[in-house]
């Protein structure tokens, strides 16, 4: 399966999928077809074609969504991905897009989706001194991480006393999960859900 990678920022969660296709769990399973940013000086643009892949960007800095979507959604075609997978795209996007890829785009969220929504997850969980939470990987519909969600996995957040450590572990934990679930899709072992119910998948 085709994949098209979408990134604002760094792309950690990026490379883990990169190095799951080219040596992990996702080896003879995806490859990755493009890695595509809004902002074409997104770090992780620069480390995607450090390790060999395609990469596209087009500048959403002042445009409107429906129209940049729609061209987004062309130059995405042109790669013909079987999923388009969100780390750390930094849009919301618009019914065209979704509607391109209906049922074909996985964001991950780093919380439980149900408790907790949009940007500064980690700060959240920090900041209420959480015992734990839930890194979320969802299909994406068109409201924000309200999706049907693919898998969840703990984190333990006991004695992380820095907004640093509660983020390094959190990644962790991202890094293995967005892997692993997409292997599962693709060997069918997830059911696309219609409705909202979580599958709890470890890492391995
Ligand atoms: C991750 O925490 C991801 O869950 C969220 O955005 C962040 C992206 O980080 N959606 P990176 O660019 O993959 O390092």
């Amino acid at each position: 399966k085709r994949l098209a990678i979408l990134l604002s920022g760094r792309g950690s969660n990026m490379v883990a999928l990169v190095q799951a296709v080219q040596n992990g769990v996702l080896q003879g399973l995806a490859e990755v077809a493009v890695v595509f940013s809004n902002k074409p000086d997104a770090p992780g643009l620069e480390t995607a074609a450090g390790l060999g892949c395609p990469t596209a960007s087009l500048s959403s800095q002042g445009r409107k969504r429906a129209e940049y979507d729609a061209e987004v959604v062309e130059i995405l075609n042109h790669y013909q991905p079987d999923y388009v997978v969100l780390a750390g795209y930094m849009r919301i996007l618009s019914p065209t897009f979704i509607r391109a890829f209906a049922g074909r785009i996985l964001n991950i969220h780093p919380a439980d989706t149900h408790q907790h929504q949009g940007l500064h997850a980690y700060e959240w969980a920090f900041e209420n001194q959480l015992p734990e939470t839930k890194i979320t990987v969802h299909l994406v519909d068109e409201g924000l991480d309200t999706g049907p969600i693919l898998a969840q996995h703990p984190v333990d957040l006991r004695g992380a006393d820095t907004l640093g450590e509660v983020e390094r572990r959190g990644l962790a934990v991202e890094h293995r999960l967005y892997a692993n679930t997409l292997a599962r899709l693709m060997q069918g072992e997830l059911s696309i859900p219609t409705s909202e119910t979580a599958a709890v998948s470890p890492p391995t």
